[in-house]
């Protein structure tokens, strides 16, 4: 069973600047939550409990906006508002299921689930990235049955335009059953030339904690970066079975302003 959820929240959202300056770009509202809760509510659905949310001193923030504040409660109370009590008061249904790692410096993905590495205690765990959000079914949920079903590892997936390949990591395949694909092995960010594929990895994975020593290993990218798809792909080669859901909720991409615009009118709709 997938008890265990990485979120990693450390990143800088450079894509998102001048909004993401200041403000993290997961606490910005989508409907009638944030980003974050969108992704914390999929995990506690999809059966997690206990979920770690890596964050650097910088954003020390989502901290805060998790955590109960009594001043405002007290004045809150004074006036009687029960309604904005109760809105306060629906954040702490994550309380006793989240907790936080610090990553010190922003060093990418790769690294920021190495952080987390002494707080997973079982053999796989869920991986979301908060830039993804998936609407309309619980993706995790779903990935998680997989897994259950094929003891194997799971990415999420969506076919994207020609347009949009250099934006994600892409999917070498060997075969497509059903709404699966067994993985041969994965490529970052290639060009649309030379893509293997149009299937795109989403921000969904469940991985075995033997991720963490290939990440360990795994030299560090182009950005000066460990990229988590390089560390998945020395698994691959290394035999160890990774499927690819190709799930049929909503995607809302809320990693680039167009995306985010976009989702914000499609969750209104
Ligand atoms: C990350 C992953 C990439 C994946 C994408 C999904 O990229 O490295 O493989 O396709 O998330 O959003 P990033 O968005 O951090 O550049």
């Amino acid at each position: 069973m997938i008890k265990e959820a990485i979120i990693p929240l450390a990143g800088l959202g450079t894509r998102l600047l001048p909004f993401s300056k200041i403000l993290p770009k997961e606490l910005l509202p989508l409907g009638n939550k944030t980003i974050l809760e969108h992704i914390l509510d999929e995990c506690l659905d999809a059966g997690i409990k206990k979920i770690f949310l890596v964050i650097s001193k910088k954003k020390k923030i989502i901290k805060d906006y998790l955590y109960p504040d009594p001043y405002l409660i007290n004045y809150l109370k004074k006036k009687k508002d029960n309604k904005s009590i109760r809105k306060l008061k629906n954040l702490e249904r994550y309380k006793n299921k989240i907790k936080f790692i610090y990553q010190n410096s922003p060093k990418g993905l790769g690294d920021a689930v190495l952080e987390a590495k002494s707080a997973i205690k079982e053999k796989f765990f869920l991986l979301v990235l908060p830039d993804d959000i998936i609407i309309k079914e619980n993706c995790s949920k779903k990935m998680i049955n997989i897994h259950n079903k094929y003891l194997s590892s799971v990415i999420a997936s969506k076919k994207v335009k020609n347009s949009e390949i250099s934006r994600y990591g892409i999917i070498k395949y060997t075969k497509k059953i059903n709404n699966n694909l067994i993985v041969k092995s994965l490529i970052e960010k290639p060009s649309s030339k030379n893509s293997p594929s149009n299937y795109a990895i989403i921000g969904r994975y469940i991985l075995p904690t033997k991720i963490f020593s290939s990440l360990q290993n795994t030299k560090k990218g182009s950005l000066g970066e460990v990229q988590i798809t390089d560390a998945m792909n020395h698994l691959i080669y290394n035999d160890n079975k990774f499927l690819a859901h190709i799930f049929s909720g909503t995607y809302l991409d809320c990693g680039t302003i167009n995306g985010y615009n976009n989702s914000l009118k499609k969750i209104l709709i």
